[in-house]
């Protein structure tokens, strides 16, 4: 059986599933029952301050795909709104009672150096194994100067992340906020104030919809709303994105990145890890689902390293960087076009309508006396977009066959129809 257990920043783990700093950590009762469940860390509900936050109400609202199931998640809530004392007290408690688990507390402090000193120092007598300081939190706090507000300035991150390395021993994780035009300048400045990881993503700012009789945004608080942070299914793929850039950043290339957004499953845990990750956190999924779906987590994450013969996580870990690079040194040359498999095929026509209407005429439809349609690609008109394989409805009906071209690789940088080719 493939072996799941990690070191991330120094912090051992049972397997590389954490629960994200969110509700499902905000108390001992949560992170004891989801130590029994199986989860190989959590990361604490974000610490402030005292007084602790003061919460709204209402404070979630999501985005549906078609069939009623939630795609994105969106909060307005704060920071834990519990005192410092008691949640202190839990973190010491819990770790004595689950040395194995990880248990790394998460932070939000104003951006002064007395008040970052104090909480790590806190902290650190709970004999917590790390920090993760949020700089991400894009609602209410940043208002304040906190969360987002910090994570959009590199010269803050660099700062805070260097007081927390000042007066704390403990592995430092800074985590970014995705509402940034280039993230790797946070990652960078991470990198430099001496933080001995990143994770990301925190939620994207959003607004999942308007009640068109109340005529405000969801979720309502007494006639009003406001933007909240979005997650779920369908962050990950920008998520996913950030994470490629940082890796790949040769400024960034050695520091660890703990993949967060959209997490659902044992394959999105294996696609973060593949760009780079060294272990994985989870919120929406949890919060939706329960606790329980870190087994199937586990047990799909090590069946499918046993099929590829992968011992540990670090043997595919980043194994998909070197394949994600910039547009220009992609092979021109390549060409791909659609197959349909008639014996699947249901004569729906919606690959005909898509490509007859919005791309390249490159499918045939003809009525059949059984009264349904028979679609044909043709070949020549099929520049291989993969418009039809996305709106098949059926597994495996249109695939995308690669055709032998007798060109050699040439990307956009050699290409003698691009008129600045010196230049790129
Ligand atoms: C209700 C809620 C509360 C959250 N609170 C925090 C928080 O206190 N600190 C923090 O760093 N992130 C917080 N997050 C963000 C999550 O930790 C995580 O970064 C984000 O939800 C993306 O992961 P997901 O797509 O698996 O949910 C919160 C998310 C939700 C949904």
């Amino acid at each position: 059986m493939a072996d799941l257990t990690t070191v991330f920043a120094g912090i051992k783990s049972p397997n590389p599933f954490w629960l994200a700093s969110a509700p499902p950590t905000d108390k001992a009762y949560n992170v004891e029952r989801a130590y029994e469940a199986g989860w190989g860390g959590v990361v604490w509900k974000t610490l402030g301050e005292d007084p602790a936050a003061v919460n709204v109400s209402s404070r979630y609202s999501a985005h549906y795909d078609g069939n009623g199931n939630v795609s994105g998640f969106n909060n307005i809530e704060l920071i834990t709104d519990r005192s410092l004392e008691v949640n202190l007290r839990e973190i010491e408690a819990v770790k004595k009672s689950w040395p194995e688990q990880a248990l790394i507390v998460s932070l939000m402090v104003p951006c002064e150096e007395h008040a970052w000193k104090t909480i790590v120092r806190e902290v650190e007598k709970t004999g917590a194994d790390g920090l993760e300081l949020n700089f991400g939190c894009p609602h209410g706090m940043p208002e304040r100067g906190m969360g987002a507000a910090v994570g959009q300035v590199p010269e803050y991150v660099e700062q805070v992340a260097r007081w927390c390395k000042m007066y704390s021993t403990l592995p430092v994780i800074v985590k970014l906020t995705p509402n940034i035009t280039d993230i790797r300048f946070a990652a960078r400045a991470a990198n430099a104030g001496g933080a001995d990881a990143v994770s990301l993503i925190n939620t994207i700012n959003s607004i999942t919809s308007i009640d068109l009789d109340q005529m405000a945004a969801r979720p309502i608080v007494d006639g009003k709303s406001t933007h909240g942070g979005y997650c779920g299914p369908a962050v990950k793929p920008i998520a996913l994105n950030m994470v490629a850039e940082i890796a790949r950043d040769p400024e960034t290339a050695s520091l660890p990145i703990s993949g967060i957004g959209g997490i659902s499953n044992w394959r999105d845990a294996a696609e973060f890890i593949s760009l780079g990750c060294g272990n994985v956190q989870v919120c929406t999924a949890a919060m939706i689902h329960g606790f329980r779906i870190v087994k199937e987590m586990k047990d799909g994450l090590s069946h499918w390293m046993d099929s590829k013969g992968y011992n540990t996580i670090a043997d595919f870990q980043g194994a998909a960087v070197p394949n994600t690079t910039d547009w220009k040194y992609l092979n021109i040359n390549y060409k791909v076009v659609a197959e349909i498999d008639q014996e699947k095929c249901i004569g729906c026509g919606r690959c005909f309508i898509s490509c007859e209407d919005t791309s390249h005429q490159a499918i045939a439809i003809t009525a059949q006396n059984n009264g349904t349609n028979k679609l044909e690609i043709i070949e020549e008109e099929c520049v291989g977009c993969n418009l039809c394989e996305i709106t098949c409805p059926v597994d495996d009906c249109i695939t995308m066959v690669k055709r032998d071209v007798e060109k050699p690789y040439l990307n956009w940088t050699q290409d003698p129809r691009n008129p600045h080719r010196e230049a790129s």
